[in-house]
């Protein structure tokens, strides 16, 4: 039985927690817990029977018990990643799992990489959409020649709307300087996918973009700081605080749910608690009077050394959270709406291609899909090591996000948004 430890329990962490011990509590045992919030040791703890005395409420506690399990997965907020991760390191942890981003600085991205060859560590990033099926199915295809040569990939990342308003416009990942820029915090995963299918190396980057919409030129007439105060289009208005987090539909969907622990810390909120959260927190202010500063909308330009041409468009503004794809090749072309997937090769007929599994858990079950691999990886079983998320599998994707975004400031003339 190989052990693992967590630090950081809030949306991420907890769910990987959940697949160890719901799918692989016969391989691995969760051993520690680490996180500031007292509350949230207290919550998850006690689920993974975990003692108190492995219960820690500082990386600093956690890492002066010297190395306590096989493997280690951190899964705090961008800005911690680096230094908690070289920690770890330097500790001695020898199978550790990264959260994305690796960190908004690519240099210390380049440090991290240097420094787990050295002390050999196997360090994996949570690239989680390379490990569903359906991404799989895509680099299956082009592996396979049936596209040809490949000539273009466009790919959009549609955030959605109210995803978009949560986490980019009033949450966690709303200010560059406090996380990362969103091209990279939302779409590292769409650079690393566009560079895996492309198999090669970025020549050229460019990028425009900016924040186009979520600013106080586009406040209504009659829109107030919060939500619940004196607002008066809050009727007409998609992201009214109120309607997004407890009275709309959505309500009832799963990624609400997720909406909700954000907003409240807590695994179980009230209507109570929401309330008072909308009121007092970040998750009921105006998106328009806010004081965010991320890009809204940004489309980058990759041309690859063997010719391969790459167009990735993110953007906030969709009705339905899904991504988009359109791949050329010679001989053929593949076309991806969310979860489904056609193949064209030229002078046959259309195909629905078939992938298997697909019940569409999180990220297209590559979540779940990652944990596996995961928990293979630690008990020295088979993976297949070339479509691992490793450190250097994932510094294009990051390499990539840094040049883009030197494009887009700079073809801004030094201004931050457009
Ligand atoms: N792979 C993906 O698809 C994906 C999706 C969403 C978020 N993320 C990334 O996952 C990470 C976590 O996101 P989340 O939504 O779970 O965030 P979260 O805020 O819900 O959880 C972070 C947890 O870490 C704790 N924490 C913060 N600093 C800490 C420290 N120094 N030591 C110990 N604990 C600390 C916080 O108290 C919190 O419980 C972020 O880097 C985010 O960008 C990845």
């Amino acid at each position: 039985m190989k052990t693992v430890s967590v630090i950081g329990l809030g949306n991420r962490g907890t769910e990987y927690m959940m697949f160890i011990h719901r799918l692989h509590r016969k391989k691995m045992k969760i051993i520690a817990v680490c996180d500031i919030r007292k509350q949230a040791l207290d919550d998850i703890a006690p689920k993974y029977a975990i003692p108190k005395d492995r219960q820690f409420l500082s990386t600093d506690e956690f890492f002066a018990n010297g190395v306590i399990s096989d493997a280690l997965i951190i899964t705090t907020q961008d800005a911690s990643h680096f230094q908690i991760t070289k920690d770890a390191i330097n500790t001695g942890y020898k199978i550790i799992l990264l959260e994305k981003p690796v960190s908004g600085n690519y240099d210390e991205c380049l440090e991290l990489h240097t420094l787990a060859r050295e002390k050999g560590v196997k360090l994996l990033v949570c690239h989680v959409l390379r490990y569903s099926n359906y991404f799989g199915k895509i680099k299956e295809i082009i592996r396979s020649g049936a596209l040809g040569d490949l000539i273009t990939i466009n790919h959009t990342e549609n955030v959605g709307y109210f995803h978009f308003a949560h986490s980019f416009v009033r949450g966690n990942w709303n200010k560059e300087e406090e996380s990362t820029p969103s091209i990279l915090a939302k779409c590292c995963h769409d650079l690393d996918l566009i560079q895996w299918y492309a198999n090669s190396k970025a020549k050229t980057v460019s990028s425009v973009g900016g924040l186009y919409y979520f600013n106080k030129q586009h406040a209504p007439e009659g829109a107030a700081p919060g939500c619940l105060d004196d607002c008066k289009v809050k009727d007409s208005c998609p992201y009214n605080a109120e309607n997004l987090y407890i009275k709309d539909p959505f309500w009832k969907a799963k990624f609400v749910k997720y909406m909700r622990r954000t907003l409240t810390g807590k695994t179980k909120s009230s209507k109570a608690d929401i309330y008072e959260a909308l009121r007092n927190g970040d998750y009921g202010k105006c998106v328009f009077l806010n004081d965010n500063n991320v890009c809204d909308s940004q489309i980058v330009h990759i041309g690859f050394e063997n010719g391969i041409n790459a167009v990735l468009t993110m953007n906030a503004f969709s009705n339905k959270m899904f991504r988009q794809l359109h791949i050329i090749g010679t001989k053929g072309e593949l076309i991806g709406y969310g979860t489904s997937l056609k193949l064209a090769v030229f002078g046959k007929p259309t195909k629905k291609v078939r992938i298997k599994g697909l019940k569409v858990g999180g990220h297209i079950e590559g979540d779940m899909r990652l944990i596996k691999s995961f928990v293979k990886l630690v008990n020295g079983e088979k993976v297949n090591d070339s479509d691992l998320t490793t450190i250097e599998a994932t510094l294009p994707s990051h390499e990539i996000a840094k040049r883009a975004e030197e494009s887009r400031k700079a073809t801004l003339g030094g201004e931050q948004n457009n």
